[in-house]
Order: structure tokens, then sequence, then C-alpha cells
């Protein structure tokens, strides 16, 4: 089935699949430009993204805005969403039957974006989307090929607020993103 996005926000904003519909505010179906080349997916709303609807504008937000001003990337140039669209209570990781129930719109919305590159935001979505084996602080920063779309992935931003010492590294990450834009996207810049 096949859907554009507005009826696939509205599916997305009605769904009770799984019991966090119980708890949440709002459903949080992501941001940014629906012509992005670049598609961030961090692991699941907080608080302040359950408040709004919006993703990644809390804390971990901020910082992500402002780690990605350095390397000249803001909503106008990508996309932002989430593995699950509802806040797991206490910001505890999902369970995988939350994911398993909501990985579909997630499918769906990459399916309508075509990105050339997916970000995945810490470990959650890494294991997700790259390998279920995904070692962040071994393998952030690598990238892979799968299906004409490269994949990487960073630390969390909530990592990098908890953990200074990460933060050179994640500097680096970021140069290697720009590097993999410049090669691969052709809008981006
Ligand atoms: N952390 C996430 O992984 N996603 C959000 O939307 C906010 C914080």
């Amino acid at each position: 089935m096949t859907y554009d996005w507005q009826q696939l926000r509205q599916l997305t904003l009605q769904c009770t699949q799984c019991a966090l519909c119980q708890t949440r505010t709002n459903v949080v179906f992501g941001d940014g430009a629906l012509d992005a080349e670049i598609l961030f997916v961090g692991e699941g709303p907080g608080e302040q993204e359950d408040r709004t609807g919006v993703p990644f504008v809390g804390p971990a937000g901020k910082f992500l805005d402002e780690m990605l001003c350095i390397i000249d990337l803001d909503r106008t140039k990508y996309y932002i969403a989430n593995i699950v669209k509802c806040r797991p209570p206490h910001n505890r990781d999902p369970l995988q039957t939350e994911q398993d129930a909501c990985i579909g719109f997630l499918r769906a919305q990459t399916k309508l974006l075509r990105p050339k590159i997916i970000v995945c935001l810490g470990r959650i979505a890494a294991m997700r989307l790259i390998d279920p084996n995904f070692k962040i602080t071994r393998d952030h920063g690598k990238w892979t090929q799968k299906g004409g779309i490269w994949f990487t992935a960073l630390y969390h931003p909530s990592a990098l607020l908890r953990d200074e010492s990460k933060r050179p590294e994640a500097f680096l990450d970021l140069k290697s993103l720009q590097a993999k834009i410049i090669e691969v996207c052709k809008h981006t810049y």
C-alpha cells in the first residue's frame, strides 16, 4: 500500500497498535523538508516532543541543532523522525514489540522521502536500521550502504550532553557526514 505524506501522517496520528498510545499526549510523526536527501532517525520522543508533537525540540534537540549548524544543516535541508512515534514512559528504551509495531511508519516515510543518507542518532536506531549487533562506541561514524542508501550512526545528542569526552569523536563524525553529503547529495549544499 502506498500513501502520500498527508495520508501517512493521518494514519500515524490515529495509531493504537501498541500500549504507548495510552500514555502519549501527541504522536510525533516527523519534521523537516519533504525533498531532503538526508534522514536523521532517533529512538523515540521525550517529554517536550510528546507535549509539542515535534521531534528533537527538547535539550537533546537543541544540542543537535547546534551540532548540525557546524556543518551548515538545518531542518530545511534534512528530515528527522524516530523509530517509535510515541513517548516511552520515563524515557525508557522502546521495547522490541513497540519498535515492531511502529517501524512500518518509518519505512513508509523513507519510501516517500527516498533519502541518499540515513543518520542514526544513537544505539537504538543504529541497532534497528544498521545491524542488531551495532556497538555505538565501536561503530559510530562508520559508513555502510544498503539498498542504495548510505547509513551511519552518530552518538545520540543526549549522550553528548551527559559525557563531554565523546564530543571530539562526534565532531569527526560530523565532518565525515559533511564529506559524504558533498560526495552523494545533489542539492543539500
Ligand atoms: N530523543 C530522541 O531519540 N528523539 C526525540 O525526538 C527526542 C529525543
